[in-house]
């Protein structure tokens, strides 16, 4: 039922677009893309509607907002996640169905990943099916494959891969992958999950290597990364890169001094700031992406910079290392969909910097927090407000805000 409500709210609000035939055959059925059959400068006009009506809200004048796209909207993502499933009584691989929690639409193709991928993901459909060992079931919680994750390089074409099943039965898993990275080149590696939980997310408790690496080498602008199978990445490595150079074109007034990154994940933020900044504080919760944003850094010859992990809640209640030693000139933000935790928004506060950036994928909680940033603390101005859209055919987006304190 929320679901019908919310297809009706989205036809009634994009009702003066004229629509297209969506090229996709699993349209309306998939739970994946629903923009499809709108042209993609309405998406994009759509997109900005939305940000500028949230914006509005905030009891402050509102720069004029820009939504950058992709040049080419389909085939764009470097990742996906496929849930296994049964379609009667066959295995299916493909998204959850729209509106349903078990039901998965079995795919011969998205059009949202590139079609290397794609001949990658069909291969591993085919052998799962002739493996005879059966799709897990969310609700009886018997069987065997759950998800496969699969990572593609936009700069070198190379693939890797994650199957999750529960346990037992590895020997299948290493037929599997020698047999799909046999007949497909480009896959430099795959990992073996495994999980046991109930809930249907594709967390594994163990991960082993089966095939090859569990690194996939990949670059964002100027920067060389080292990806694993479950490490965040923004979807597309071309506007990941005009969104995090924007951002350091909007805090240049504050270059050379030293900047937070929080939430840094794979270090993306803090190695585009290093170039501007003096020094540049990185911190995430995950201790494997603090890993892997040390390993970055060093990877790209950047030493002005230093990560920490932990929550920033908690790790910023060092008040006097932070709002000393450390203490910034610029924050960037980029939480979680969720957003900001109460105490990460006082410590945002106490610090007060010349310029904080908040980067969100949830323009919901973007402005909520910018309300309660502002309530606190009226001698912010908003300065720049830049949507990036990393997500077409998609009701998502990316959001850069910038403000300034004036006093
Ligand atoms: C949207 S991603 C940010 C990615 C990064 N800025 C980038 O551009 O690649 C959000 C990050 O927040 C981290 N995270 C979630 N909750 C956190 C918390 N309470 N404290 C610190 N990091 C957290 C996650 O591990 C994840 O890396």
């Amino acid at each position: 039922m929320p679901r019908l409500s919310a297809r009706l709210a989205l036809a009634q609000e994009t009702s003066a677009y004229s629509r297209v035939d969506p090229p996709c055959r699993y349209f309306g059925s998939c739970g994946g893309c629903s923009l499809q059959d709108l042209r993609y400068e309405d998406q994009l006009a759509l997109k900005r509607q939305r940000l500028e009506r949230l914006f509005s809200e905030l009891d402050q004048p509102i720069p004029p907002i820009a939504i950058e796209g992709l040049d080419d909207p389909w085939r764009y993502r470097n990742r996906a996640e496929f849930t296994f499933g049964w379609q009667e009584d066959r295995l299916a691989l493909g998204y959850h169905a729209a509106g349903s929690f078990s039901r998965i639409v079995d795919l011969e193709d998205c059009h949202l990943l590139p079609q290397a991928a794609m001949r990658v993901v069909r291969e591993v459909h085919h052998l799962a099916r002739e493996s005879g060992l059966p799709p897990y079931h969310p609700k009886t919680h018997q069987g065997f494959f759950r998800f496969l994750l699969i990572r593609y390089s936009q700069m070198t074409g190379q693939v890797m891969l994650c199957v999750i099943t529960t346990g037992g039965h590895r020997e299948i898993i290493e037929a599997l992958a020698h047999s799909v990275a046999s007949r497909h080149p480009a896959v430099v590696g795959v990992s073996w999950g495994v999980s046991e939980r109930l809930a249907d997310v594709a967390l594994p408790d163990s991960v082993s290597v089966v095939y090859g690496t569990d690194v996939l080498e990949d670059q964002i602008g100027p920067f060389r990364l080292q990806i694993k199978a479950r490490s965040f990445l923004q979807p597309t490595n071309q506007l990941a890169d005009r969104l995090y150079t924007a951002l350091g074109e909007a805090l240049a007034s504050a270059s050379a001094g030293v900047a937070w990154d929080l939430y840094c994940g794979l270090g993306l933020v803090t190695l585009y700031l290093s170039r501007t900044m003096r020094k540049v504080y990185g911190i995430d919760s995950e201790a494997e992406y603090v890993e892997s944003a040390r390993r970055h850094a060093q990877l790209n010859g950047v030493t002005n910079v230093e990560f920490r992990a932990g929550r920033v809640e908690e790790v910023l209640r060092d008040r006097r290392f932070w709002l000393e030693e450390a203490k910034p000139d610029v924050i960037v933000v980029d939480p979680p969909r969720a957003g900001l935790h109460a105490e990460a928004l006082s410590g945002l506060l106490a610090a007060r910097p010349k310029v904080l950036a908040y980067v969100s994928c949830n323009p919901q909680s973007l402005v909520r927090d910018l309300r309660e940033l502002l309530r606190s603390f009226p001698r912010y101005r908003l300065r720049h407000v830049q949507a990036f859209d990393l997500f077409p055919q998609t009701n998502h987006m990316e959001a850069l805000s910038v403000l300034d304190r004036v006093g």
